[in-house]
């Protein structure tokens, strides 16, 4: 078993955290909390012992002369999370002074968008010589998206999101055009990289960041082999996240997805949590739903220990968006492919992705009507879903379709297993935390509610901006 000292690095744990400003952005934060903060993990020289906590700064004549050097320089340092998501992307940032005053920064501000969010699209649209990424990429280009499940094998990708039609374009058009995903995914990274350090060079003005040496936090499924990580950190090096600087080599550490979004949660929960408390943490995104589960070893400061080892499956947001299109395409039949890709693309954004699908509970009956528009559709009532002129009207039955094809019962099936698991070791679960986009669905939240909540279980929303 694994001790994590969390909440924060132990050389601030005297400090008061504000846990109110943390709210919504809890994937992001966690990054620049989770347990591969330690010495060896931000580049010391040194090897430490796993997961060792950081010696406290209070505590400096305890340490060794290495020890100071060393914490000194942590305290130059300015770690950079980023959070490179299936589909959304974020990136937190926080020099160490920052970060005991419990103030970490998000970007919220990219380029081709004039709103404030906190994540960014995962995607690219190659045009000539000029790559266009996250919100420039516009509705009326088919963008390669979904790359960062192109680094798992043919045989560790599940055949049905292996099959998704914006996946098999993306396969296609990076094979017809010499690209590998290594160099696609440096590519997203270059552009998120670029602009997030231009984004700190502007906060920070005339401080600047060319004295502080960079420590960069990626997050990656818990389920992924070396073989991915391996390559994740080649494309970051593509990318020239790890060139070199004259403030020390960057270093470069992976924090597992369910950690990040574990430690956000329960920091998010602050005085709730007991010593003792267990907890299933469910980070649903959307490609995959990593699940973990922690016992509190101590809530003050906060120490987890991880009881049941980390899962995962590709049961995420996109599998719902899969099954929502094929029951699209089965009204409308041949038709389908006469729309144009904008009409198509913009009715997928905004009236699904950023309309029906997020909002989407049973609480409004199987009977209530959604309606996406479709420019030039014929009335149609012969059958179900209804076509008016301009309109399919779905009901809350076929959304809730759309969700139990695999998203629910995938994630319901990681919590069980997390549940048993828990309980062959003599331990019961108190709360499942939840975390991610699809995580703050309503309907994710009263299914978990549904199963669990009469065996005493609480279930925690964690309030994401997961779009
Ligand atoms: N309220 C909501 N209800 C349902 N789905 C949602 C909601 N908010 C966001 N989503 C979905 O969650 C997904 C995005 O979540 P998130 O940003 O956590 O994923 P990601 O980081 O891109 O993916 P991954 O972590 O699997 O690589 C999208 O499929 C989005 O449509
Ligand atoms: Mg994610």
């Amino acid at each position: 078993m694994v001790l994590v000292e969390r909440g924060l690095p132990n050389h601030v744990t005297n400090t008061k955290i504000d846990t109110a400003s943390l709210k919504g952005k809890e994937d992001l934060t966690s990054l620049l909390w989770g347990p591969e903060l330690t010495p060896e993990t931000i580049g010391a020289s040194r090897r430490i012992e796993h997961r060792e906590p950081l010696p406290k700064i209070s505590n400096l004549d305890a340490t060794t002369n290495h020890d100071r050097t060393r914490i000194k320089g942590l305290h130059e340092g300015l770690i950079i999370g980023i959070d490179f998501g299936t589909t959304y992307s974020g990136v937190s940032w926080a020099t160490l002074a920052d970060f005991q005053h419990a103030s970490i920064n998000v970007i919220t501000k990219w380029p081709g968008s004039d709103s404030d969010r906190a994540k960014v699209p995962t995607r690219l649209f190659y045009e000539n010589s000029e790559i266009l990424w996250g919100f420039q990429v516009t509705n009326d280009v088919v963008p390669l998206q979904y790359f960062k499940l192109l680094l798992l094998r043919e045989g560790d990708i599940e055949d049905k999101v292996g099959e998704s039609m914006e996946l098999s374009h993306t396969k296609r058009t990076l094979r017809d055009n010499g690209i590998t995903t290594e160099d696609c995914i440096a590519d997203y990274l270059r552009a998120i990289w670029k602009h997030t350090l231009e984004t700190i060079r502007q906060a920070r003005a005339k401080r600047g960041i060319e004295a502080l040496t960079f420590h960069v936090v990626l997050t990656v499924p818990a389920t992924w082999k070396d073989y991915a990580r391996n390559a994740m950190k080649r494309a970051a090096s593509k990318a020239g996240i790890l060139d070199y600087r004259t403030a020390g080599q960057t270093s470069l550490a992976f924090v597992s997805e369910p950690e990040a979004a574990g430690l956000a949660a329960l920091v998010d929960r602050g005085d709730y949590v007991e010593s003792g408390d267990v907890f299933v943490v469910c980070d649903a995104g959307g490609g995959t739903v990593d699940v973990i589960t922690y016992i509190v070893a101590d809530n003050q400061p906060l120490q987890l220990e991880e009881v049941v080892e980390s899962d995962g499956s590709l049961c995420g947001g996109i599998s719902i968006d899969e099954a929502f299109i094929s029951q699209c395409k089965n009204r409308v039949g041949r038709n389908w492919s006469h729309f144009r890709r904008a009409d198509i693309m913009t009715m997928l954004t905004k009236e699904w992705e950023y309309g029906i699908k997020p909002r989407y509970t049973e609480r409004n009956g199987p009977d209530n009507y959604l309606r996406v528009m479709l420019p030039d559709l014929k009335m149609d009532v012969s059958r179900k879903a209804h076509i008016k002129p301009g309109y399919i009207y779905f009901t809350g039955s076929d959304i809730r379709k759309a969700f139990h094809t695999k998203a629910v019962p995938g994630l319901l099936k990681l919590v069980d297993t997390q549940l048993s698991q828990a309980h062959n070791k003599g331990l019961n679960v108190t709360g499942i935390l939840l975390a991610g986009g699809l995580g703050s669905s309503p309907h994710t939240y009263e299914c978990l509610e549904a199963k669990y909540s009469n065996r005493g279980i609480d279930i925690h929303q964690s309030v994401a901006d997961g779009a």
